[in-house]
């Protein structure tokens, strides 16, 4: 499979993951989904909030529900989208839940951040450089 396909595959992912965007709020409805390494998918959207700053991002609900499943590392690559032209990139917070699950399994995703008109690739370690982890605690 190209780099193309691959990347295409998990960005229409994640834009089907924010059909289901809780986002009464904001109206900015964005999807994530993670690519592991032993092949599969698991996707998340922002769930907002009465209390508009407990709003939970597209990425934090993945990592979250990935976990939850019992993902502890083989993270391979991030796609998340909105609905803006211009690509969305994951948000400061998210970064470092990301990290979490990506310094479990000593990998460097690959993050796709999308928007309707383009597709950037990028690094995690490029989004947080010098990341504070799970190593950093006994380092
Ligand atoms: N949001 C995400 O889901 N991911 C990001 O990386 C950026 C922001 C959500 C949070 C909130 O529900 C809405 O987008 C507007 O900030």
């Amino acid at each position: 499979m190209s780099d193309n396909m691959e990347r295409d595959e998990l960005v229409a992912v994640a834009r089907r993951a924010l059909e289901n965007s809780y986002s009464p709020y904001s109206s900015f409805r964005v999807g994530a989904a993670l690519r592991f390494a032993d092949g599969s998918i698991v996707t998340g959207t922002n769930i907002e909030n009465a209390s508009y700053g407990l709003a939970l991002c597209a990425e934090t609900v993945a990592v979250a529900k990935a976990m939850d499943d019992g993902h502890r590392g083989g993270l391979e690559e991030v796609a998340v989208i909105g609905e803006t032209a211009a690509p969305v990139t994951p948000c400061g917070r998210c970064r470092q839940v990301l990290n979490e699950l990506a310094e479990l399994g000593d990998t460097d995703p690959v993050v796709w951040c999308a928007g309707e008109e383009e597709v950037v690739e990028t690094k995690l370690s490029e989004l947080l450089p010098r990341a504070f982890g799970p190593g950093s605690l006994t380092a």
